[in-house]
């Protein structure tokens, strides 16, 4: 029997995630390593034990579900995505990837399919960086980019430390067995909302995601002296807002403008002591930037520095600036990218090749084994928004193609490894 797809069966899983975490606006709120989090993480380990698959987390509680092939000794394929979402996120970011990759096993399973090699869905810990910044710390930790004790005393917004969090996720999920952080895999494959507008205007059914264009996290304070909302005169002001303020114009109204390639956004900003009638002492904000071209991006960094610190010097304040994450711009494996379009064309799939403009684990997986990732149709390209729809017909063929090709992967191991 040839494994198929349940289409069915992956919209209700879909769905049945959406409920954890769900917002009255219909998003959801299943950040990093929050209860809601575990939540959908016991949800998955218990059809994972429903199917009588195996269960594995890392020390950085990645999470793995096997199911084993003919060789237990060859490297396991990888195919999967992330179950953490943005504080006001959408229900298919992340978990589409997550559960058509466990749909692929259960395909598998169901038609008794024996393939060479075990294959194993991860969900990776905190790829979307909203509540402990930064993101995709699960595949740095994975690849080695980073160590788990790196990150622990990152603390969120609402004064939770990762530290402790992530022991709290650890122990929820006794029945998994634990694995060294970088057990080696044979190949990568994620599949993922475009989280943009252009295959859905194309009418194209898939992206063969050629490279991740490169992000860099700032964050800015700029420091002055508080004082009195109603007596301090002009001259007496160091205000930071005045010089944050005009940093940010300059910087808004120059580096998108000048260049359609680049992105900025600020997506954060504080003042303290935060009181209406007191000049603050300081005002912080993050700065995210993206680029596909890494001198591109780190010249906007540079201008960034250069703006903030002529603006501090105006009003006489100082101007701090810190990069929390640097992910460079990638590219995927020629094989893999082969192999979902052979996939795609036996499917009869319309596709293009494109590149990412979010940034995913996948990129740092493709430091350790060759990796692509495949994009469907959201609608309106609308994405980190509680609105975030995906068509049934796109997240199924989407899953498709990713069985598709996972069966193509493995059936071709020995070439690639
Ligand atoms: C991923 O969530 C990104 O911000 O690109
Ligand atoms: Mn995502
Ligand atoms: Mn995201």
């Amino acid at each position: 029997m040839r494994p198929e797809v349940n289409g069915e069966r992956l919209l209700r899983r879909l769905s049945d995630f959406a409920e954890i975490g769900k917002t009255k606006a219909g998003g959801v709120n299943r950040q990093a390593l929050s209860s809601e989090d575990r939540a959908a993480r016991r949800l998955l380990a218990d059809l994972v034990t429903a199917r009588g698959f195996n269960v594995f987390q890392d020390a950085i509680a990645n999470l793995f579900v096997r199911r084993e092939g003919r060789d237990a000794t060859r490297p396991a394929m990888l195919i999967g995505s992330h179950l953490d979402s943005q504080p006001t996120g959408g229900r298919f970011d992340g978990a589409l990837g997550t559960l058509a990759a466990f749909e692929v096993l259960e395909a598998l399973e169901d038609a008794d399919h024996e393939t060479a090699s075990a294959i194993e869905v991860v969900a990776w810990t905190n790829e979307e960086g909203s509540r402990f910044a930064p993101g995709v710390m699960g595949s740095m930790a994975f690849v080695g980019a980073a160590h788990p004790d790196d990150f622990r005393s990152v603390v969120s917004g609402d004064g939770e430390s990762f530290g402790q969090e992530l022991a709290a996720t650890l122990a929820a999920l006794p029945e998994a067995t634990m694995r060294p952080l970088g057990t080696p895999i044979s190949a990568y494959l994620e599949l993922h909302i475009e989280q943009g507008p252009s295959l859905e205007r194309e009418g194209l059914a898939a992206g063969v995601v050629t490279a991740v264009q490169g992000t860099r996290w700032l964050a800015v304070t700029f420091s002055g002296s508080a004082g009195h909302a109603g007596t301090t005169s002009l001259a007496y002001r160091r205000d930071p807002m005045v010089a944050a303020t005009s940093a940010l114009n300059r910087l808004q109204m120059s580096i998108m403008p000048q260049d359609d390639d680049a992105r900025l956004t600020v997506g954060r900003f504080s003042t303290h002591p935060g009181s209406i009638n007191a000049i603050p002492d300081h005002v912080t904000f993050t700065v995210d930037i993206r680029h596909p071209d890494a001198l591109s991006l780190a010249a906007i960094e540079a201008r960034i520095r250069a703006v903030c610190e002529e603006a501090a010097l105006s009003q006489r304040c100082s101007v701090e600036i810190s990069t929390s994450f640097d992910m460079p711009p990638g590219s995927f494996s020629k094989v893999m990218t082969d192999r979902i379009e052979t996939a795609a064309r036996a499917l009869a799939l319309p596709y293009k090749h494109m590149i990412s403009g979010a940034f995913h684990d996948a990129l740092f997986v493709s430091r350790v084994a060759p990796t692509a990732m495949i994009f469907v149709p959201c609608r309106d390209g609308v994405s980190h928004n509680e609105t975030e729809y995906v068509e049934p017909a796109h997240a199924i063929n989407g899953a498709r193609l990713l069985l598709a090709a996972t069966l193509e992967s493995v059936c071709s191991l020995l070439v690639i490894v």
